[in-house]
């Protein structure tokens, strides 16, 4: 009941000379400070999923699909937690992260998800905000506090080094809720499996 909690952290973009790596390396060496819980990085460039969904309540029928999902949808079954690191694009969150998104149901059920934004004038909050009625959809519970880096390149080297104190405590927050809502629904789930 006490081992770490497993954290898929997911990163959202997938664009040529993207920063989100940077961002996703972040939150990563915040969860690995920690010993409530351990980080599985989803790449969605290492590991690509396609795009072409199957007929409603289907497998997909090609070998090939049914490959590139194999890398991504066990771990995200796994998971008893995410963290989700998406810009904003446009007002929104990227395609390929939504893309990601509806491959997947049970995966998401009934648990806990925090959100890492980043972007311009924003800080990618109005992107995590139309995440918050994605997840509800999918049965997952959103963290109230989220992550939102304005301008991250300025903050973040692409080493990973970073000097935002106020980054670092919003990232305690988040995870200190993810790290509640983990342990009490990963306890939840095997005491009471989730009915929807
Ligand atoms: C297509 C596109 C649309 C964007 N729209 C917004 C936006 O609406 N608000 C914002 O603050 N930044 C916006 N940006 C800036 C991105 O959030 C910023 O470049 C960020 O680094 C993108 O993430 P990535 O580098 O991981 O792809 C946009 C960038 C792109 C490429």
């Amino acid at each position: 009941m006490n081992a770490p909690l497993n954290v898929a952290v997911l990163i959202g973009s997938t664009r040529d000379g993207r920063f989100g790596p940077v961002v996703a390396n972040w939150i990563r060496a915040h969860l690995e400070r920690r010993d409530d819980m351990a980080a599985d990085l989803i790449d969605l460039v290492e590991t690509p999923l396609p795009t072409v969904f199957p007929v409603l309540g289907q497998p997909p029928e090609s070998a090939e699909a049914l490959e590139l999902l194999s890398a991504v949808s066990p771990r995200m079954a796994r998971a008893d937690a995410f963290v989700i690191v998406t810009p904003e694009y446009n007002r929104s969150f990227p395609a390929a992260l939504k893309n990601a998104i509806d491959w997947h149901g049970r995966e998401w059920h009934a648990k806990p998800v925090g959100f890492v934004g980043y972007g311009g004038f924003s800080a990618g909050l109005r992107a995590v905000e139309q995440l918050r009625l994605v997840m509800a959809e999918l049965h997952a519970v959103t963290m109230r506090d989220a992550v939102g880096l304005q301008a991250p390149w300025a903050q973040i080297g692409m080493d990973g080094t970073a000097d935002n104190p106020g980054g670092d405590a919003a990232a305690k927050a988040m995870l200190d809720q993810l790290a509640w809502w983990g342990h009490t629904l990963r306890e939840a789930r095997t005491t009471r499996p989730y009915g929807a």
